[in-house]
């Protein structure tokens, strides 16, 4: 067979064979095989330089038409497949912008959690340290050098979990960090805070728990009056409960201070005038507090005629339910997904 006729025979066969691709990897396949440098076009081309010239150049010349005539071919199809292969993805893929959306549902902090991170809040805003101790204690760190030996009667205020027979316990009060910091502190001026958990033996109701949590606060330094332990419990009460809210201390006792005082904040439920939530006395007892005991910050480490401080001890389940109306402690801890949605728009 002739050259010419191989190349007819074969423009014959590539013509056929293009019609067969009809998608983008019989094309791939097309190319390597019939367009590549070891295709028959090329196998054919490369024999040419031994034909005489006449028949040379009619012979390239036909081979060099078929296989224009074959890459416009291939290329219109390819075309054709990429758009028809596109089109099929796009209708695959296509996102209705019309169907309503899928509400995700945003986990909430638990309020006894949002009102611990705003007490932590407002304390560091006012420079404080928080610092974090063991819920197993003493009897050292948790009483004696509080300012209560073995055998003070303030021992039997706070019903106690002892945990062995030298007297390791649950703090029953994170007053228990005054010693430990004073201890770390060793006689330079500091003031810090102390969130977390206490425990008492108490029976649970609506109002108690056998395990509750505090925000202990004490400062000490040079020259430090009750007048100093008022404004920062003021700022701290306004910041939580509104600015127009009014503090009043009255006197009270704990061992470890000296005074002592009950803060109560005027009602935010009637503003002072006397309701059900401040049992008509316009005022709401909040935290206790007092001038650190001269005794406590001497048997610490601390020379009371050269340093004075206070301290304060903030329930930090009372003021959550006290801020959002809570009327049963144990809502706090029992995690009933009802009451924990009310204060998903409270997470930040
Ligand atoms: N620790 C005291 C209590 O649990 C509260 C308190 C702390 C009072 C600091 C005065 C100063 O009742």
């Amino acid at each position: 067979m002739s050259v010419k006729d191989r190349i007819s025979e074969l423009r014959n066969k590539l013509r056929e064979e293009v019609e067969k691709i009809t998608d983008s990897s019989l094309a791939t396949n097309f190319r390597n095989k019939y367009l590549s440098k070891k295709s028959e076009l090329s196998s054919i081309s490369s024999e040419l330089a031994s034909l005489p010239p006449d028949e040379r150049k009619e012979s390239g010349a036909l081979l060099n038409e078929v296989r224009n005539e074959v890459e416009e071919l291939y290329n219109a199809k390819l075309d054709e497949i990429t758009l028809k292969e596109l089109n099929e993805r796009l209708k695959a893929e296509a996102i209705d912008f019309s169907v309503p959306g899928r509400d995700s549902t945003v986990g909430a902090l638990n309020p006894f959690y949002i009102v611990e991170n705003e007490i932590i809040d407002i304390f560091t805003k006012m420079g404080y340290e928080v610092v974090e101790g063991p819920e197993v204690e003493t009897e050292d760190n948790n009483f004696t050098l509080l300012n209560i030996p073995s055998d003070h009667p303030a021992r039997d205020m706070q019903d106690t979990f002892f945990l062995r027979e030298d007297g390791l316990l649950l703090r029953t009060q994170t007053s228990s960090m005054q010693v430990r910091t004073m201890a770390e502190k060793a006689g330079a001026p500091f003031k810090i805070i102390c969130p977390g958990k206490t425990y008492r033996r108490d029976d649970d109701d609506a109002t108690h728990s056998h395990q509750f949590a505090q925000v202990e606060g004490l400062l000490v330094d040079h020259d430090i009056s009750m007048a100093h332990l008022k404004g920062t419990l003021e700022l701290f009460l306004k910041s939580m409960f509104g600015e127009k809210r009014e503090i009043r201390m009255t006197p009270s006792y704990f061992p470890f201070t000296e005074p002592s005082v009950e803060v109560a904040v005027s009602c935010f439920n009637c503003n002072g005038k006397g309701c059900s939530m401040c049992k008509g006395t316009g005022y709401i007892e909040v935290l206790g507090a007092g001038m650190v005991h001269p005794h406590v910050l001497e048997m610490n480490g601390y020379d009371p005629k050269e340093y004075s401080g206070f301290a304060f001890g903030i329930g930090i389940e009372r003021i959550a339910m006290l801020r959002y109306g809570i009327d049963d402690i144990r809502r706090l801890y029992t995690n009933d997904v009802r009451f924990l949605h009310q204060f998903t728009k409270q997470v930040k």
